[in-house]
């Protein structure tokens, strides 16, 4: 037996997204289950398994209550479903930012136990050096600034970033810093108009931008959103199916056909053999 299984499909590596800087804007959507990760490989450049999980698929308010356990079996189930893409995995809030050595067992875990080649982290200003041990220790890091949904409560709700002159001049920091300690491409998030083209012109990694406007070297969505499978979505969502309404009506189908007893119906029974 050789010493290296031969993948049939090279799968998207962290590098060959840094390559794309200022080329074909990179395509990313989040995927949290294998069928879903499934249909979106063939067309998605990184599929990312984000702790949005916990509010599009467990019902949490935000992403605080995001375990570490939630995100390894939500990783295990996309890199099953997926080939070809990158598959980048959210570190939930609590399991970085309290120490060096902390991010990296976290991180190792998620790798290790999924088979996903790189991590996100939320890069606030203490954020930093903790790309930086991972980077050093082989591990690709994907950096986020702008809003970042790990601080909402600190942050007192969701709301678009970069409005005021300091805060732009913040955000900008943290792009700066992020690719200084190593990170192979910042997530930009709901920022103001020309903030996002500011960060991506200054810094030489790739920007992936979500209510960041097309400034971005790539973009991203929840897929759960540009899906339609809630009645509200963000400002920024385009809704490239309507899913809910969809699922409702199918819904509905099944509901008049098992009341009127019209399903299950002949081609849907198992029959006995007949005898002799
Ligand atoms: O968790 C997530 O889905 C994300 C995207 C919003 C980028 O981090």
């Amino acid at each position: 037996m050789s010493a290296h299984r031969e993948d049939t499909v090279r799968r998207v590596s962290a590098l060959d997204i840094t390559q794309r800087k200022g080329k074909t804007p990179i395509v990313c959507l989040t995927a949290y289950t294998a069928p879903i990760a499934e249909i979106l490989d063939e067309h998605c450049d990184v599929l990312l398994v984000g702790d949005s999980v916990g509010m599009v698929i467990h019902g949490l308010p935000n992403t605080v209550g995001v375990t570490l356990e939630m995100m390894i079996l939500h990783g295990q189930a996309v890199m099953r479903g997926s080939k070809k893409a990158l598959v980048v995995i959210d570190m939930p809030f609590g399991s970085y930012e309290g120490g060096h050595e902390i991010a990296y067992a976290n991180a190792t875990r998620l790798m290790k136990e999924t088979g996903a080649q790189a991590v996100k982290v939320e890069a606030g200003p203490t954020v930093a050096p903790v790309i930086e041990y991972l980077v050093q220790r082989g591990i690709p890091v994907m950096s986020h600034v702008g809003l970042l949904p790990q601080a909402v409560l600190a942050d007192g709700g969701f709301r678009a970033k970069g409005k005021d002159a300091e805060e732009r001049r913040r955000i900008l920091e943290d792009a700066r810093a992020s690719e200084a300690a190593g990170a192979f491409a910042v997530v930009i998030e709901g920022v103001a108009e020309g903030l996002a083209r500011e960060i991506t012109d200054a810094i030489g990694v790739p920007t992936i931008g979500i209510g960041a406007s097309a400034g971005c070297d790539g973009q991203v969505l929840v897929v759960d959103d540009m899906l339609g499978l809630f009645d509200w979505t963000p400002k920024f969502v385009r809704r490239y199916a309507d899913l809910r309404t969809e699922i409702a009506r199918a819904a509905e189908r099944y509901a008049e056909d098992v009341k009127a007893r019209r399903f299950p119906g002949p081609a849907e029974i198992y029959f006995a053999k007949k005898a002799g």
